[in-house]
């Protein structure tokens, strides 16, 4: 979406993952002081997003969306000031229908989604000074071009503000039976490939509830095509840090999606993070590529169906290869520097792990931990696109 924000993916942190319905002021207040604190706002960890159940279950007497009182007493605009005084950004939750999905699927109460109140409520998000909104369709029924229809009118709405906001979609009952089917990029920000994610590696899903690390990113690898400046496929937020997967596990699902060109949107609890889970949050090799401004999504250059080559094309000529192991055993994943679009007779390959660096004439690879993924920035040469197996063609870097 040209709408002048996300042109590379937005990264922060959002209450869902850890906190569900859980949320009050002052646990967000905490959250931003910790992002502050342990050095991630700044390495671009500025979007702190509230997710569903922080309103009043009813609108006031003109329809106007409000904060819950107990928990969110001093109201959702000096919520947002508290975060722009530290440097971060205010993203909150809202949905298409008339029930948000804790109203729909928990029982939470009220029914105050943005069904005809969608110009009010972006007016009201813009004057609380809201940067980011994540729009959550919740029914287990609607068409694509009912969806397509809905979420266009709340784009709409948030560009009649004149307040630059991220639009963040989630088109649910659509991507969960068969993938998200179309580029909404057209229509949004970010779009959600799959069902939730959880805090395992592997539930067995090709996509459904919930999804585990490996299954989001069998459904994600090949939507790389639809990627670009402005409009990202978003394979749901991290839950690097949760517990619920080895140390390999949560090192490979960052690099993951660092290369998926995904928004990095933590999902812990940053005041109690461990030295090892910031260690993963702050690699800055791996934010860097995230970040890189020419916007792509790692395309697969290979997969023999445990050995899989991904390769994210940088704008300096770089070229990013994740080498990632899905099996069960540690084992060496290769490709070479053809296949990720390189010519030359030398290349400098940094580990993104290590920062260590290594030279090669051609050959790229590693041994790999069962379900690790070792990233390599390879320079040197010329670059072009790798030919690859996507189906989906790849954007412009001005689309
Ligand atoms: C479904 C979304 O996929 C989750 O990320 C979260 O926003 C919940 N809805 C909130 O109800």
């Amino acid at each position: 979406l040209d709408n002048g924000v996300a042109r590379t993916p937005p990264m922060g942190w959002n209450t869902w993952n850890t906190f569900g319905c859980n949320i009050n002021e002052t646990l967000i207040r905490q959250m931003a002081d910790a992002i502050v604190s342990t050095g991630l706002r700044d390495l671009g960890y500025k979007y702190v997003v509230v997710d569903d159940c922080w309103f009043n279950p009813n609108r006031d007497a003109q329809g106007n969306l409000q904060g819950d009182p107990q928990r969110f007493p001093s109201g959702m605009k000096a919520l947002g000031d508290y975060l722009h005084a530290r440097g971060l950004l205010f993203g909150i939750y809202q949905g298409p229908l008339d029930q948000t999905c804790a109203q729909y699927f928990d029982s939470y109460p009220g029914s105050t989604g943005s069904l005809g109140h969608e110009y009010q409520d972006a007016r009201q998000f813009a004057a609380w000074g809201v940067d980011y909104l994540k729009y959550d369709w919740c029914s287990p029924t609607g068409t694509i071009s009912e969806q397509v229809a809905r979420f266009a009118i709340m784009r709409d709405a948030l560009a009649s503000t004149g307040r630059p906001i991220v639009y963040s979609i989630n088109s649910n009952s659509i991507h969960s039976k068969t993938g998200p089917q179309r580029s909404w990029s057209d229509v949004a920000n970010l779009w959600r490939t799959t069902e939730d994610i959880t805090n395992a590696w592997d539930t067995g899903q090709t996509n459904g509830y919930p999804m585990g690390i490996q299954n989001i990113v069998n459904v994600t690898v090949p939507l790389a095509g639809y990627a670009g400046p402005g409009g990202f496929n978003d394979p749901d937020m991290l839950e690097v840090g949760n517990g619920g997967m080895n140390e390999t596990e949560m090192r490979s699902h960052f690099a993951l999606w660092a290369v998926m060109a995904a928004p990095l949107m933590m999902g812990n609890d940053v005041r109690s993070a461990s030295t090892a889970t910031l260690d993963i949050l702050r690699n800055g090799n791996l934010i860097a590529i995230n970040q890189d401004t020419l916007g792509r999504q790692a395309v697969q250059v290979s997969h023999d169906g445990t050995r899989r080559v991904l390769a994210k094309r940088l704008a300096n000529g770089d070229v990013a290869v994740a080498l990632f192991n899905q099996g069960s055993s540690t084992t060496t994943v290769s490709t070479t520097a053809a296949a990720i679009g390189k010519s030359g007779s030398s290349f400098t390959l940094r580990d993104a792990w290590t920062n260590g660096t290594s030279t090669s004439t051609g050959t790229i690879s590693a041994s790999v931990p069962a379900h690790g993924t070792v990233v390599y920035r390879v320079s040197g040469g010329t670059t072009t696109d790798p030919s690859t197996p996507s189906t989906f063609r790849l954007r412009s870097a001005s689309a």
